[in-house]
């Protein structure tokens, strides 16, 4: 197995130096960041294009005939032919930028849901979503009377993909699924997935929020005709994410929210709309978040995914085999990905965290904003250990030392 040392990552991977954050201490100890799934650290060039747009450009993009704006407008559009290459849509006008995953998906529920849904329509989802998958979906059921049909998974964590296939119907508009699991690590095969529902003539949208940073998305390969992602998550700012969205869809569906950019000529009258993508952007968006996630995604292209799968797959497979010699640890979920949940005899899963927090090491625990998939599983919450590009054999001794340690307190 080939688990980078700090040394080897400086040299071959991502200099953990380029992450200012991962060098301060927490309580007097090192920081062992281990909470990549909720949001990664930011890599120096991502916190200057910040400073630097603030200190250099700062003006409303597309409002202006004045230099800095002119300039600011520029880098926008330049953001978006990154985001667009970075997952290969076709055109730019397929790129939205929103505030990030969750807002991308109650885009389509609203948006897709106004034009082509009724009441007795039918919308997929899955076991192991997130909320964010979840709600916006239920939010529609309330106003619209939708069927919200749910995928279950199996014990060991997987999408039961032959009850999937028994959901569709005449009814069924739209599937709406997770790439990776936030909680079980699953990695779903969304191509065979995508071509179920499209032999249904039923379309597909991807949560891809846990799988952006980790493997290269291209949705024309896919054919997905719905993906969202978060900057935050892929090494860029808050505030910032994308929708993409296949140009005959986004075509026929309705703005999301109204205001200025997004709208043709307005009268008392009359009002009409802004060309793709502008159509789902109203008000300022956020362009300085913007510029420094094309960064983001610059840096990551930079390292390349076929390194930064590999090091997150052997630090994956390190960790869940140290994991599993402390006594009492269960797993929940396959962590085919760079996420290990787990619960250690009968530890609660904030005690475990919060006395882990004291050693320096930084997990999530709860219930990690998958209630339903707690429900399956018949626990409250987990604790759980997600890996960044930049995480170390080291950091995964630490985590085991400080959690074998916890378990001889209790
Ligand atoms: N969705 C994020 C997580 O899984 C916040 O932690």
């Amino acid at each position: 197995m080939s688990v980078k040392s700090d040394t080897a990552l400086e040299q071959e991977l991502a200099p953990r130096s380029s992450f200012p954050i991962l060098s301060r201490s927490v309580y007097g100890r090192p920081l062992v960041y281990l909470d990549n799934g909720a949001t990664t650290q930011k890599p120096q060039c991502v916190i200057d294009a910040i400073t630097d747009e603030y200190l250099n450009v700062n003006a409303n993009v597309h409002r202006g005939v004045h230099y800095l704006s002119q300039e600011a407008t520029r880098l926008y559009e330049e953001a978006r032919a990154t985001v667009q290459a970075f997952i290969h849509a076709r055109s730019t006008a397929e790129i939205v930028f929103t505030r990030g995953t969750t807002e991308s998906i109650n885009l389509v529920a609203a948006s897709f849901g106004e034009a082509f849904m009724r009441e007795g329509d039918e919308v997929i989802v899955t076991e192991m979503e997130h909320h964010s998958n979840i709600v916006p979906w239920q939010l529609l059921q309330a106003r619209k009377g939708i069927v919200i049909r749910v995928c279950p998974i199996t014990d060991e964590g997987r999408l039961n993909l032959e009850a999937l296939s028994q959901l569709f119907t005449p009814k069924t508009r739209l599937l709406a699924c997770t790439h990776v699991s936030n909680v079980l690590g699953t990695v779903n095969p969304v191509q065979d997935i995508i071509r179920m529902a499209h032999a249904h003539d039923v379309p597909v949208l991807i949560d891809a929020a846990q799988s952006v940073p980790h493997m290269a998305a291209d949705v024309q390969a896919l054919d997905c005709d719905f993906l969202a992602f978060s900057g935050h998550k892929v090494y860029g700012p808050t505030g910032i994410g994308v929708l993409y969205g296949k140009e005959q869809w986004l075509e026929k569906m309705p703005p999301y929210m109204g205001g200025g950019e997004m709208i043709g000529k307005v009268s008392f009258e009359h009002t009409t709309f802004n060309v793709l993508p502008y159509k789902f952007e109203a008000g300022t968006p956020d362009y300085v978040a913007a510029t420094a996630l094309a960064r983001a995604l610059d840096f990551v292209s930079g390292i390349g995914f076929e390194a930064i799968e590999a090091h997150e797959h052997a630090l994956t497979v390190y960790a869940r085999e140290q994991l599993s010699q402390i006594p009492g640890m269960r797993f929940f979920g396959p962590s085919d990905d760079a996420v290990i949940s787990f619960l250690v005899g009968n530890i609660h899963h904030l005690d475990l965290g919060t006395l882990l927090d004291r050693l320096g090491i930084a997990v999530r625990t709860g219930h990690h904003c998958a209630e339903p998939l707690m429900h399956r599983l018949g626990i409250e919450g987990t604790v759980r250990a997600s890996f960044a590009l930049y995480n170390t054999k080291e950091e995964v001794d630490a985590l085991v030392q400080g959690i074998d340690r916890v378990r001889k307190m209790f």
